[in-house]
């Protein structure tokens, strides 16, 4: 029997594993579909989405390695192999990368975080939609999200903001366990 959204909601998960295969086109086609259902103050569409697959993961993984080699000359410090080698494989983690921009467009009504969180909605969306079409993925930031010589190198200008890499494919392993939150713990009633 399929699961309800609501079901699809309550039992997702990020899925830091994953392998080939990807989504095929027809299931990605819905996965950007619903991204682009995402909440959007005056609509706007602030966003944009790179794909990155293959053999250009690798171009990437260069990148997060010259960028932090730079940023570590700037500290004096110097990277390791090892530490570079890290750096080279993060993007080969999944098959597809999807780099969520927000576009950051200058508006007098929508302020930029307004525009980040509307990019964030949609990086949510299409976990579940994977999720729901048995993929899985997982939303990463970190150091390289923010790093001008990654920006430039994925042609993302300065202005915009690189709000998450989605690391897309085939979850490997067993779904992790859900912790059990309490609602009563984070709403409640306002008492002015
Ligand atoms: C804006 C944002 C940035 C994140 N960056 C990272 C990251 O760089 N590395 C990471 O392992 N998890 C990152 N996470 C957390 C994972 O995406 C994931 O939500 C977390 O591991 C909890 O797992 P769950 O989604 O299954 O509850 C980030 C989450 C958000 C919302």
């Amino acid at each position: 029997m399929q699961s309800s959204p609501v079901d699809q909601l309550l039992s997702r998960v990020s899925n830091p594993r994953l392998s080939e295969p990807s989504p095929s086109p027809e299931i990605l086609d819905e996965v950007f579909r619903c991204a682009l259902r995402a909440p959007d103050h005056m609509r706007l569409r602030p966003w944009r989405y790179l794909l990155v697959e293959g053999a250009h993961r690798e171009f990437l993984g260069n990148l997060f390695e010259t960028a932090s080699i730079e940023a570590s000359m700037q500290r004096d410090e110097t990277l390791s192999e090892t530490q570079r080698e890290k750096l080279r494989k993060m993007p080969l983690r999944a098959p597809l990368i999807i780099v969520a921009i927000s576009k950051n467009l200058p508006h007098a009504k929508v302020p930029m975080h307004e525009q980040e969180l509307s990019v964030g909605a949609g990086l949510s969306y299409m976990l579940l939609a994977l999720q729901s079409n048995g993929f899985g993925g997982i939303w990463r930031t970190g150091d390289m999200a923010e790093n001008a010589h990654v920006k430039a190198g994925l042609g993302v200008q300065a202005q915009e903001r690189i709000v998450g890499f989605l690391y897309v494919g085939t979850p490997l392993g067993d779904p992790k366990k859900i912790e059990p939150l309490d609602p009563a713990d984070f709403f409640k009633v306002w008492q002015p």
